[in-house]
Order: C-alpha cells, then sequence, then structure tokens
C-alpha cells in the first residue's frame, strides 16, 4: 500500500525524503513523488513507474534544494497509476500525500466542485486537498485540518504541507497507519519506522484521530478538536542492519535464512521453565479453561498460519477450532459470545480485514488475542490480549519469518490450551515444548539444502500450472506453499488435500504437471502416497517433499527432497518444511527473472478491503 515520508530538520530533504521511500518499497507501489519546499515555494516532482524513474526525473527536472518536505509511494486504488494521479497533490495553498481511502470522496468533489475547485487527477485524495484549501483561513492550517477531518469517510494518513508554512510539516490519521521519528533538531513521519531509522530510533505512533505539527520546536500532538495531546516516545528495538539486506541479494531470502533465530527467540519470549507461558499478555489457564469455541481469522500467509494453528489446537488440546478469512468473517454475522476466543494473526498488524474482523469480534463480546509481529501496529494494540511474534523487520512482500513465528506462537498456544484442561500432563506440556524447542536446528539442516530447493525451482520454471497435495499438516503446507510460489513466480498453482483431487481436480493433470506432493505425516503416508501414485498414472512430473528415509516405489517419484527433522513429531515438522517451499518458490521468481521481493500488483501492507 502507498507509503508516507515527511521531514523537517537541516539535512537535504529531497535525499532524506527519496530515501525514506526507498525502505518503503517493500509496501508496493506503482508512482511516486516529493514536494518539499526551496526558497519558500513548493517544488514537486512527481511520476508514474518506481523509485528509479523518479530518480531520472529529479536529475533532469532538478532536485528540490530545501529542509521541509513530504514524500510519497502510490500503490493506486482511484485512479490509474499515471504522473498525474501520483502523489503529493496540490491546489496552490495546500499540499497533500494521502494513504488509505477516502469513502465519500465524490461527494465532497461535488461539493468542492460547485465552490469553485477544479480538480486534475481521478484520485480521492485530490478531494482533502481541495477541502484542506476551502477551510483554510486566517493563517490557521490546524483549524483547516480538524474541520477537513470532520468531514472525511474511510481511511487515511496524510502528510500535509501549507505553502504559508514552509517550516512546518502536518500529519494525521484513521485508520492508516503513520509514525513520527523524533530525532535531535529534526523530525519526521513515516508510514513504518525503517524509512527514518537511520537517523533515529525515538518514535511516536500517533493514534486515529490525532495531528501533529512538526516545527523548528519538534513535534506537537493534537486531537480533533485541536486540544494538545501528551504523548509517549517510544524506542525501536530495531537496528538498521536488521532492515537491510546484509550482503544477500534479496530480503526474501535474508528472511528466509532468519528463520532459526527468529523462531528461536519467540521460542525464548513464550516460554518460561521449559512450558509455554502467556501469563505477560494476561492468558491465564483459568481463562483457557473457560474457552467454549476458538476462531482464528486473519489474511493470505497469516490465515494459512492460521490453519496449521487450528490443526494442532484441535489435536492435542481438543477444543473446536474455525479458521475464517478475514474479509468473509466480518461480513458473516458470526455467531460470537464471551466463551468465545478468537484469534487474529497478522504480521503488519495493519490489514483491513483483519483488523475489521477483531473490531467485529470485540463487539460481539468475544474474548480476542492477536498474534502480530509489529507491536506498534493497530491490530496489537486494540486486541484484549497480543503474543508479539518476533520475527523483526519483514521487508518481502511475500511473508516468511512471519509464518514461522506465527506457527510458533499457535503451537505453544495449542499446547498451554491443552494442559489447562487437562488433555495432556505437565510433563507431555514438557516434552513437546523441548521438540518444539528442536526446531530452529531442523530449519538450519533444510536451509542447508538449498541447492535442491534451487533445482526443483529449475525444473518449474517453464510449467504454466502446477498442483501441491498433501493431507493433514501437509495439506496446510500446500496453501502455503502454493500461494508463495504462485505470488512470487506468476506460475499459475492450486493447493489440494491429496484425497480430494480425484472429485474433479485429477482432470488437469496432463503429462509432466509438476504435482509437488508434501509427504511428511506418517500415519497418513500411504494415503497419500496412493493420492500420488494415481497423478503419477495420468502423466504427473512428482516431486516428493518427505522425511529422510521415505520409501517410495520405484518409479513413482520423479525428483525427492529428503529432509532431516531429527525427532520431531510430524505435528511439528510444517516449520522446516515451510523453508523449503519458501526456497522453491524463491528461485522460481529468480530462475524467471522476477523480483521476488517487490511481486507485481502486490502490497506489503494491505491497509484496504
Ligand atoms: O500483514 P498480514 O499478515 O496481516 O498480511 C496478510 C496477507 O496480506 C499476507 O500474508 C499476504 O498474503 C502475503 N503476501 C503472503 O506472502
Amino acid at each position: 500500500m502507498c507509503g508516507i515520508v515527511g521531514y523537517l530538520g537541516a539535512r537535504d530533504c529531497t535525499e532524506v525524503l527519496m530515501d525514506g521511500l526507498e525502505k518503503l518499497e517493500y509496501r508496493g507501489y506503482d508512482s511516486a513523488g516529493i514536494a518539499v519546499f526551496e526558497n519558500n515555494e513548493i517544488k514537486t516532482v512527481k511520476t508514474r513507474g518506481k523509485l528509479s524513474q523518479m530518480k531520472n526525473k529529479l536529475e533532469t527536472e532538478g532536485k528540490p534544494v530545501g529542509h521541509c518536505g513530504i514524500g510519497h509511494t502510490r500503490w493506486a486504488t482511484h485512479g490509474e497509476p499515471s504522473d498525474v494521479n501520483s502523489h503529493p497533490h496540490s491546489n496552490g495553498r495546500v499540499t497533500i500525500v494521502h494513504n488509505g481511502i477516502i469513502e465519500n470522496y465524490a461527494e465532497l468533489k461535488e461539493f468542492l466542485t460547485e465552490q469553485g475547485y477544479t480538480f486534475l487527477s481521478q484520485t480521492d485524495s485530490e478531494a482533502v486537498a481541495c477541502l484542506l484549501d476551502y477551510y483554510y483561513s486566517e493563517r490557521n492550517p490546524l483549524h483547516a485540518i480538524t474541520e477537513t477531518l470532520k468531514e472525511l469517510r474511510g481511511s487515511y494518513a496524510l502528510g500535509i504541507i501549507f505553502k504559508d508554512f514552509p517550516e512546518r510539516v502536518y500529519a494525521a490519521r484513521r485508520g492508516s497507519p503513520l509514525i513520527v521519528g523524533v530525532g535531535d533538531g529534526e523530525s519526521f513521519i513515516a508510514s513504518d519506522i525503517p524509512a527514518f531509522l537511520k537517523y533515529t530510533k525515538d518514535y511516536v505512533l500517533l493514534d486515529d484521530d490525532e495531528i501533529v505539527r512538526l516545527d523548528k520546536d519538534g513535534a506537537k500532538f493534537f486531537d480533533l478538536h485541536g486540544l494538545p495531546v501528551k504523548k509517549e516516545t517510544q524506542t525501536a528495538e530495531w537496528d538498521v542492519e536488521q532492515a537491510q539486506k546484509c550482503g544477500f541479494p534479496h530480503y526474501m531470502l535474508k528472511e528466509i535464512h532468519e528463520q532459526p533465530e527468529v523462531v528461536q527467540k519467540t521460542l525464548d519470549s513464550l516460554t518460561s521453565e521449559g512450558v509455554p507461558d502467556f501469563s505477560e499478555i494476561g492468558l491465564t489457564d483459568e481463562m483457557l479453561r473457560g474457552v467454549g469455541r476458538v476462531f482464528i481469522t486473519a489474511c493470505g500467509t497469516a490465515m494459512y498460519a492460521g490453519i496449521v494453528g487450528k490443526y494442532a489446537i484441535e489435536k492435542v488440546a481438543r477444543v473446536p477450532v474455525a479458521v475464517e478469512i478475514a474479509s468473509e468473517f466480518r461480513y458473516m454475522n458470526p455467531i460470537l459470545n464471551a466463551e468465545d476466543l478468537v484469534i487474529v494473526v497478522s504480521q503488519s498488524g495493519e490489514t483491513a480485514d483483519t483488523k475489521a474482523a477483531l473490531e467485529l469480534a470485540k463487539s460481539r463480546g468475544a474474548k480476542t488475542l492477536a498474534v502480530v509481529n509489529v507491536k506498534y501496529s493497530a491490530i496489537a494494540r486494540l486486541a484484549d490480549m497480543c503474543v508479539n511474534t518476533l520475527a523483526g523487520p519483514e521487508i518481502a512482500v511475500a511473508s516468511t519469518k512471519a509464518y514461522s513465528v506465527q506457527i510458533v506462537s499457535l503451537y505453544l498456544l495449542a499446547f498451554r490450551f491443552a494442559y489447562a484442561r487437562g488433555a495432556i500432563s505437565e510433563s507431555e506440556m514438557k516434552r513437546l515444548t523441548s521438540l518444539l524447542e528442536q526446531t530452529p536446528q531442523a530449519i538450519s539442516r533444510v536451509i542447508e539444502r538449498s541447492d535442491e530447493c534451487q533445482f526443483a525451482a529449475s525444473q518449474l520454471i517453464n510449467t504454466e500450472t502446477l498442483f501441491f497435495i498433501g493431507r493433514g499438516f501437509d495439506y496446510a503446507l500446500s496453501l502455503e506453499g502454493s500461494l508463495k510460489l504462485k505470488e512470487i513466480s506468476y506460475i499459475h498453482s492450486e493447493a489440494y488435500a491429496a484425497g480430494e483431487l480425484k472429485h474433479g481436480t485429477i482432470s488437469l493433470i496432463e503429462q509432466n504437471t509438476p504435482v509437488i506432493t508434501i509427504a511428511t505425516q506418517r500415519h497418513i503416508l500411504e494415503k497419500t502416497i496412493s493420492n500420488m501414485e494415481e497423478v503419477k498414472a495420468r502423466g504427473a512430473y512428482i516431486i516428493a517433499i518427505c522425511r529422510k528415509g521415505t520409501m517410495f516405489a520405484e518409479g513413482s517419484v520423479d525428483l525427492k527432497l529428503e529432509l532431516d527433522f531429527g525427532d520431531l513429531d510430524d505435528m511439528l515438522v510444517p516449520l522446516p518444511t515451510v523453508c523449503a517451499l519458501q526456497l522453491i518458490a524463491y528461485y522460481s521468481s529468480v530462475l524467471r527473472g522476477n523480483d521476488p521481493d517487490k511481486p507485481r500488483n502486490l502490497a506489503k501492507s494491505v491497509t484496504t478491503e
């Protein structure tokens, strides 16, 4: 989704803004622009396309020279990606950048047109610039902002500069992220911390319906009535290195390699004396005993992590768990009550549908638990309880390490749940936790097999469509493996429960159609193998991903990827196995000449529904 930056200080503003936008590239965008005060005039440069095009434009048109300005990367919603639809938008006195969607923009546009405003772009955002101008009088920007915000419906993060105030940046938010960086004699606004991490680690979270003014005295905060608000400054735990590639060709590969470490960190933070411990976040055994049903709701990869969580919780705790796509859950009028526990899972903590699902669950009286990677995110702050996963910044659009720490958290929850409800003994909870402690090594062993994953990927590069199949936990993994592959390699792929293929989909299998069979679950191995053989008999090219030592009939497998899980319980093997699937997806993308970090059309954090 769009990225916003803003700066006021002694540095070269254009450089700070461009650098910040580069750090926000991971969010996904199709155009970019900046507006900087140069000799008290606002100079705007914007273009459709990537930041490299923006840099060329700055070279040819001349870089604005100044110390105060705003910048933007746009992910088109209203109006195609074009120069004119790119942000910033201006009407002379007010210049803005906007992330989010103004739902009543058509109404506003009609009203403003009647007032004599003309619109240059097809965006919803331009209405905000005009409305700010409409309310701007007596050199009072704060009044213009508060009046404007009262009329906006939808979501926004806004960066605003007023022509009359060349040493001020204003910003406001509702529903879209915006963070204020507090430096020494300089201040920043940004959609995410990495945009200013190089200059300062101190930040303030802007809440919904709050406004910030950056000027030479620092950052001042106001509410919707224009009254001052006291805010707390926090310090980011991430360092610059964590938000950089550190020698890896892509963030995605770096993030895959970080998994042993982040899984270990997350394990350490959620266990004490060898057992899962959620008491710090207020999730007690008594509360778990009182839970009637569990719902897990999320989007994309986070939702697929939820499916692993469902299988684990139902297996060990014997509590019914329903996994629901957040964009469906929020509109399906779910039947919820105070005994229900609704778990929302999100890397970014800003996904609009997941947040709305959480709000709905809260409003219906259910207990809510968030599993979130960004601890300052809206979802983390909204939920009754929050498990903070410790993946660190995940920059690549395709989620990898965040998935692993999400499932680690859900496994631990499953074990504690089972113990609290008497489904397992304390020693069994300890045993399962100690097995989970072995997963970082098992993950490392899989990552060491990158070459084999690359070879498997090389077998797929000319294919147009393929299938993933598996049963139980392997089916949950198939869903994630298939999503990962298609989102970055652009190869069409489908994931099927292995037993379901013959109910229709098997008709799509032709000579050499690749079928990636995940066969790690020993109690149903024979069943999975039968399904694999059914497709082999119809000409499929079989890549089997299995436990070391798994035997298949001669000729039934074309490529075998045997993984060393050590003594891991079958329930836990999704953790190392997913790394092989991530690597296959990564190499398929690279071998097809794509940029795995920035797949086309996708955004990292989806703040629209
Ligand atoms: O930030 P979230 O975890 O809430 O994001 C959910 C999905 O948008 C995300 O997992 C998406 O599916 C990724 N592109 C998957 O790699």
